[in-house]
Protein backbone atom coordinates (compact mmCIF):
# COMPACT_ATOMS: atom_id res chain seq x y z
CA UNK A 1 0.00 0.00 0.00
CA UNK A 2 2.72 2.46 1.31
CA UNK A 3 5.04 1.98 -1.68
CA UNK A 4 2.14 2.28 -4.45
CA UNK A 5 1.09 5.68 -2.96
CA UNK A 6 4.98 6.63 -3.07
CA UNK A 7 5.26 5.27 -6.67
CA UNK A 8 1.84 7.50 -6.79
CA UNK A 9 3.30 10.37 -5.54
CA UNK A 10 6.56 10.62 -7.49
CA UNK A 11 4.90 10.20 -10.65
CA UNK A 12 2.34 13.00 -9.72
CA UNK A 13 5.47 15.10 -8.93
CA UNK A 14 7.13 13.91 -12.32
CA UNK A 15 4.08 14.59 -14.09
CA UNK A 16 3.58 18.24 -12.28
CA UNK A 17 6.71 19.27 -13.11
CA UNK A 18 6.85 18.17 -17.02
CA UNK A 19 3.43 19.77 -17.02
CA UNK A 20 5.43 22.69 -15.26
CA UNK A 21 8.07 22.77 -17.85
CA UNK A 22 5.73 22.97 -20.59
CA UNK A 23 3.85 25.71 -19.74
CA UNK A 24 6.57 27.39 -18.68
CA UNK A 25 6.89 30.53 -18.47
CA UNK A 26 3.83 31.11 -17.73
CA UNK A 27 4.23 34.05 -15.42
CA UNK A 28 7.50 37.00 -15.44
CA UNK A 29 10.75 35.75 -14.90
CA UNK A 30 13.31 37.78 -12.83
CA UNK A 31 16.84 38.47 -13.80
CA UNK A 32 18.36 39.18 -10.52
CA UNK A 33 21.82 41.57 -11.63
CA UNK A 34 24.23 41.79 -8.57
CA UNK A 35 25.72 45.16 -9.71
CA UNK A 36 24.09 48.54 -10.27
CA UNK A 37 21.49 49.85 -13.38
CA UNK A 38 23.65 51.27 -16.03
CA UNK A 39 26.99 49.42 -15.35
CA UNK A 40 28.42 46.30 -18.24
CA UNK A 41 26.68 43.30 -16.13
CA UNK A 42 22.80 45.10 -16.42
CA UNK A 43 23.54 46.30 -20.07
CA UNK A 44 24.22 42.99 -21.00
CA UNK A 45 21.00 41.43 -19.20
CA UNK A 46 19.19 43.90 -21.01
CA UNK A 47 20.29 43.50 -24.32
CA UNK A 48 20.25 39.82 -23.58
CA UNK A 49 16.83 39.44 -22.16
CA UNK A 50 14.76 42.04 -24.59
CA UNK A 51 15.31 39.12 -27.42
CA UNK A 52 15.21 35.96 -24.59
CA UNK A 53 11.20 37.71 -23.90
CA UNK A 54 10.34 36.88 -27.81
CA UNK A 55 12.14 33.51 -27.29
CA UNK A 56 10.39 32.04 -24.10
CA UNK A 57 6.58 33.07 -26.21
CA UNK A 58 6.80 36.81 -25.36
CA UNK A 59 6.69 36.11 -21.46
CA UNK A 60 7.65 39.26 -19.74
CA UNK A 61 11.73 39.53 -18.04
CA UNK A 62 12.38 41.63 -15.33
CA UNK A 63 15.27 42.76 -14.54
CA UNK A 64 16.30 43.37 -10.86
CA UNK A 65 19.54 45.24 -9.84
CA UNK A 66 20.29 44.21 -5.84
CA UNK A 67 23.32 45.07 -5.74
CA UNK A 68 26.07 44.59 -2.63
CA UNK A 69 29.47 42.78 -1.45
CA UNK A 70 31.19 42.43 -5.43
CA UNK A 71 27.44 41.42 -6.12
CA UNK A 72 27.32 38.61 -3.29
CA UNK A 73 24.28 39.82 -2.34
CA UNK A 74 22.26 39.57 -5.21
CA UNK A 75 23.74 36.30 -5.91
CA UNK A 76 22.82 34.78 -2.52
CA UNK A 77 18.92 36.33 -3.00
CA UNK A 78 19.08 34.41 -6.13
CA UNK A 79 20.46 31.28 -4.79
CA UNK A 80 17.94 31.21 -2.43
CA UNK A 81 15.18 31.73 -4.99
CA UNK A 82 12.36 28.61 -5.62
CA UNK A 83 14.11 26.49 -8.39
CA UNK A 84 11.57 26.90 -10.50
CA UNK A 85 13.24 28.84 -13.13
CA UNK A 86 11.48 32.47 -12.65
CA UNK A 87 14.54 33.64 -11.06
CA UNK A 88 17.63 34.15 -12.91
CA UNK A 89 20.82 35.05 -11.21
CA UNK A 90 23.25 36.97 -13.78
CA UNK A 91 26.99 37.46 -13.08
CA UNK A 92 30.07 36.60 -14.44
CA UNK A 93 34.33 35.06 -12.80
CA UNK A 94 34.05 37.49 -10.39
CA UNK A 95 30.78 37.04 -9.16
CA UNK A 96 30.36 33.19 -9.57
CA UNK A 97 34.14 31.88 -8.78
CA UNK A 98 36.34 34.65 -7.38
CA UNK A 99 34.15 35.61 -4.57
CA UNK A 100 33.72 32.09 -3.37
CA UNK A 101 37.85 32.44 -2.59
CA UNK A 102 36.59 36.15 -0.67
CA UNK A 103 33.03 36.47 1.03
CA UNK A 104 31.91 33.67 3.48
CA UNK A 105 28.84 33.23 1.56
CA UNK A 106 25.50 31.00 2.87
CA UNK A 107 25.20 28.84 -0.04
CA UNK A 108 27.66 26.62 -2.38
CA UNK A 109 28.69 28.85 -4.98
CA UNK A 110 29.59 26.07 -7.18
CA UNK A 111 26.75 23.42 -6.43
CA UNK A 112 24.26 25.53 -5.30
CA UNK A 113 23.21 27.19 -8.02
CA UNK A 114 22.29 25.34 -11.66
CA UNK A 115 24.38 26.67 -15.12
CA UNK A 116 22.17 27.78 -17.50
CA UNK A 117 24.36 29.45 -20.57
CA UNK A 118 27.56 31.61 -20.83
CA UNK A 119 26.51 34.96 -22.35
CA UNK A 120 30.08 36.50 -23.42
CA UNK A 121 33.23 37.41 -22.85
CA UNK A 122 34.62 41.30 -22.29
CA UNK A 123 38.05 41.73 -22.07
CA UNK A 124 39.33 44.86 -20.01
CA UNK A 125 39.77 48.63 -20.70
CA UNK A 126 42.81 50.45 -18.47
CA UNK A 127 41.02 53.99 -18.55
CA UNK A 128 42.22 56.85 -17.00
CA UNK A 129 40.24 60.27 -15.94
CA UNK A 130 41.18 62.62 -18.81
CA UNK A 131 44.07 64.92 -16.67
CA UNK A 132 45.73 62.05 -15.77
CA UNK A 133 49.32 63.44 -17.96
CA UNK A 134 49.69 60.41 -19.72
CA UNK A 135 49.94 59.72 -23.33
CA UNK A 136 50.32 55.87 -23.17
CA UNK A 137 50.74 52.92 -20.87
CA UNK A 138 54.45 53.52 -20.07
CA UNK A 139 54.04 57.00 -19.32
CA UNK A 140 50.47 56.11 -17.24
CA UNK A 141 52.59 53.20 -15.19
CA UNK A 142 55.50 55.62 -14.27
CA UNK A 143 52.46 58.56 -13.32
CA UNK A 144 50.93 55.98 -10.83
CA UNK A 145 54.39 55.05 -9.60
CA UNK A 146 55.01 58.60 -8.63
CA UNK A 147 51.45 59.35 -7.72
CA UNK A 148 50.89 55.95 -5.54
CA UNK A 149 50.14 58.57 -2.45
CA UNK A 150 47.30 60.52 -4.39
CA UNK A 151 45.67 58.31 -6.85
CA UNK A 152 42.95 56.02 -6.67
CA UNK A 153 41.30 53.09 -8.29
CA UNK A 154 37.49 52.89 -8.65
CA UNK A 155 36.37 49.02 -8.92
CA UNK A 156 32.72 47.58 -7.58
CA UNK A 157 34.06 46.09 -4.62
CA UNK A 158 36.24 43.45 -3.74
CA UNK A 159 36.36 40.68 -5.88
CA UNK A 160 34.58 42.24 -8.89
CA UNK A 161 35.95 42.56 -12.49
CA UNK A 162 37.16 45.90 -11.94
CA UNK A 163 38.67 44.99 -8.53
CA UNK A 164 40.67 41.75 -9.21
CA UNK A 165 41.60 42.94 -12.79
CA UNK A 166 43.43 46.00 -11.42
CA UNK A 167 44.71 43.44 -8.31
CA UNK A 168 46.29 41.75 -10.93
CA UNK A 169 47.60 45.16 -13.06
CA UNK A 170 49.18 46.15 -9.59
CA UNK A 171 50.75 43.18 -9.16
CA UNK A 172 52.27 43.37 -12.73
CA UNK A 173 53.63 47.24 -12.37
CA UNK A 174 54.28 46.88 -8.37
CA UNK A 175 52.19 49.70 -6.84
CA UNK A 176 49.65 49.50 -3.77
CA UNK A 177 47.48 52.64 -5.17
CA UNK A 178 43.92 52.43 -2.58
CA UNK A 179 40.58 51.26 -4.23
CA UNK A 180 37.68 53.08 -4.55
CA UNK A 181 34.68 51.13 -4.09
CA UNK A 182 31.00 51.42 -5.93
CA UNK A 183 27.97 49.62 -5.97
CA UNK A 184 28.94 48.59 -10.23
CA UNK A 185 31.73 50.33 -12.71
CA UNK A 186 27.85 51.77 -14.14
CA UNK A 187 28.32 54.49 -11.26
CA UNK A 188 32.39 53.93 -11.21
CA UNK A 189 32.38 55.24 -14.76
CA UNK A 190 30.57 58.67 -14.28
CA UNK A 191 33.01 59.27 -11.11
CA UNK A 192 36.07 58.79 -13.45
CA UNK A 193 34.46 61.09 -16.33
CA UNK A 194 33.83 63.88 -13.56
CA UNK A 195 38.10 63.13 -12.77
CA UNK A 196 36.99 61.89 -8.73
CA UNK A 197 38.89 58.88 -8.98
CA UNK A 198 42.10 58.50 -11.28
CA UNK A 199 41.90 54.67 -13.18
CA UNK A 200 39.54 52.01 -13.37
CA UNK A 201 40.30 48.44 -15.50
CA UNK A 202 36.88 48.35 -16.66
CA UNK A 203 35.04 46.00 -18.73
CA UNK A 204 35.76 47.01 -22.27
CA UNK A 205 31.66 47.01 -22.96
CA UNK A 206 31.49 49.97 -19.99
CA UNK A 207 34.24 52.45 -20.69
CA UNK A 208 34.08 51.93 -24.59
CA UNK A 209 31.15 54.75 -25.25
CA UNK A 210 33.34 57.17 -22.96
CA UNK A 211 36.53 57.02 -24.31
CA UNK A 212 35.31 56.80 -28.05
CA UNK A 213 33.18 59.97 -26.55
CA UNK A 214 36.27 61.76 -25.92
CA UNK A 215 35.18 61.63 -22.24
CA UNK A 216 38.26 59.29 -20.50
CA UNK A 217 41.63 57.69 -22.43
CA UNK A 218 42.15 54.11 -22.83
CA UNK A 219 46.04 52.80 -22.55
CA UNK A 220 45.32 49.43 -23.51
CA UNK A 221 42.93 46.31 -23.95
CA UNK A 222 43.75 43.19 -21.92
CA UNK A 223 44.02 40.88 -24.98
CA UNK A 224 46.24 39.33 -27.71
CA UNK A 225 44.12 40.86 -30.02
CA UNK A 226 42.33 44.85 -30.44
CA UNK A 227 38.74 44.81 -30.13
CA UNK A 228 37.09 45.13 -33.57
CA UNK A 229 34.92 48.06 -32.33
CA UNK A 230 38.66 50.29 -31.33
CA UNK A 231 40.98 49.01 -33.46
CA UNK A 232 43.06 52.28 -32.22
CA UNK A 233 43.62 50.96 -28.55
CA UNK A 234 46.70 48.82 -28.80
CA UNK A 235 46.67 45.57 -26.74
CA UNK A 236 48.68 45.76 -23.30
CA UNK A 237 50.81 43.50 -24.97
CA UNK A 238 52.46 46.07 -28.12
CA UNK A 239 51.64 48.86 -24.87
CA UNK A 240 54.37 47.71 -23.26
CA UNK A 241 52.74 45.16 -20.71
CA UNK A 242 53.09 42.06 -22.32
CA UNK A 243 51.33 39.01 -20.94
CA UNK A 244 48.37 41.35 -18.76
CA UNK A 245 45.62 39.81 -20.49
CA UNK A 246 42.53 39.04 -18.45
CA UNK A 247 38.71 38.98 -19.77
CA UNK A 248 35.02 38.87 -17.58
CA UNK A 249 32.70 36.68 -18.99
CA UNK A 250 29.10 36.34 -17.96
CA UNK A 251 26.66 34.36 -17.62
CA UNK A 252 23.04 32.81 -16.36
CA UNK A 253 22.31 30.27 -13.06
CA UNK A 254 19.37 29.09 -11.70
CA UNK A 255 18.58 27.87 -8.42
CA UNK A 256 19.82 24.06 -7.57
CA UNK A 257 16.47 22.28 -7.87
CA UNK A 258 15.20 23.85 -11.20
CA UNK A 259 13.71 21.41 -12.91
CA UNK A 260 16.11 20.07 -16.07
CA UNK A 261 13.36 20.63 -18.93
CA UNK A 262 12.79 24.30 -17.43
CA UNK A 263 16.25 25.00 -17.27
CA UNK A 264 16.96 23.23 -21.34
CA UNK A 265 14.02 25.74 -22.23
CA UNK A 266 16.06 28.92 -20.68
CA UNK A 267 19.35 27.60 -22.53
CA UNK A 268 17.76 27.33 -25.83
CA UNK A 269 16.16 30.96 -25.56
CA UNK A 270 19.86 31.87 -24.61
CA UNK A 271 21.09 30.13 -27.88
CA UNK A 272 18.22 31.19 -30.28
CA UNK A 273 19.25 34.97 -28.51
CA UNK A 274 22.87 35.05 -29.06
CA UNK A 275 22.48 33.85 -32.88
CA UNK A 276 20.72 36.40 -33.48
CA UNK A 277 21.96 38.81 -36.11
CA UNK A 278 21.14 42.11 -34.44
CA UNK A 279 22.25 40.64 -30.68
CA UNK A 280 25.41 39.75 -31.96
CA UNK A 281 26.08 43.49 -33.33
CA UNK A 282 24.85 45.31 -30.57
CA UNK A 283 27.48 43.16 -28.07
CA UNK A 284 30.06 43.14 -30.90
CA UNK A 285 29.83 46.78 -30.92
CA UNK A 286 30.61 47.16 -27.15
CA UNK A 287 33.75 44.59 -27.38
CA UNK A 288 31.81 41.70 -25.87
CA UNK A 289 32.65 38.25 -27.62
CA UNK A 290 29.82 35.72 -28.19
CA UNK A 291 31.08 32.26 -27.47
CA UNK A 292 31.24 29.29 -29.98
CA UNK A 293 27.93 27.04 -29.74
CA UNK A 294 29.36 24.28 -28.46
CA UNK A 295 30.69 26.74 -25.16
CA UNK A 296 26.93 26.94 -25.08
CA UNK A 297 25.56 24.25 -23.20
CA UNK A 298 25.21 24.31 -18.79
CA UNK A 299 27.52 21.31 -19.02
CA UNK A 300 30.14 23.46 -20.61
CA UNK A 301 29.62 26.24 -17.91
CA UNK A 302 29.68 24.39 -14.85
CA UNK A 303 33.20 22.95 -16.25
CA UNK A 304 34.46 26.36 -17.26
CA UNK A 305 33.84 27.64 -13.48
CA UNK A 306 35.11 24.45 -12.11
CA UNK A 307 38.53 25.15 -13.87
CA UNK A 308 38.49 29.31 -13.31
CA UNK A 309 37.95 28.03 -9.47
CA UNK A 310 40.74 25.96 -9.41
CA UNK A 311 42.86 28.79 -11.20
CA UNK A 312 42.06 31.77 -9.58
CA UNK A 313 40.92 30.32 -5.78
CA UNK A 314 44.60 29.60 -4.96
CA UNK A 315 46.00 32.80 -6.04
CA UNK A 316 43.17 34.73 -4.30
CA UNK A 317 43.61 33.23 -1.19
CA UNK A 318 47.41 33.43 -1.09
CA UNK A 319 47.36 37.07 -2.13
CA UNK A 320 45.14 37.49 0.86
CA UNK A 321 42.49 38.96 -0.17
CA UNK A 322 39.45 40.25 2.44
CA UNK A 323 36.21 41.49 1.88
CA UNK A 324 35.95 45.73 3.02
C1 LIG B 1 29.19 45.89 -13.23
O1 LIG B 1 28.24 45.51 -13.94
O2 LIG B 1 29.17 46.90 -12.56
C2 LIG B 1 30.47 45.07 -13.29
O3 LIG B 1 30.27 43.81 -13.76
C3 LIG B 1 31.22 45.18 -12.03
C4 LIG B 1 32.55 44.44 -12.06
O4 LIG B 1 32.56 43.29 -11.71
O5 LIG B 1 33.56 45.05 -12.43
Amino acid sequence: MRTALAAGLMLLAGATTGAQAQTFPSKPVTIIVPFAAGGPTDALARAVSERMRQALGGQTIVIENVTGAAGSIGVTRAARSAPDGYTISMGHLGTHVINGAIYTLPFDLINDLEPVALLGSNPMLIVSKNAVPAKNLTELIAWLKENQGKATIGTAGIGSGAHFSALYFQSLIGTKIPYVAYRGTGPAIQDLVAGQIDLIVDQASNSLPQVQGGRIRAYGVTDTKRLAAAPDIPTVDQAGLPGFHVAVWSALWVPKGTPKDVIAKLNAAVVETLADPAVKKRLGDVGVDIPAREQLTPEALRMLQKSEAAKWWPMIKAAGVKPE
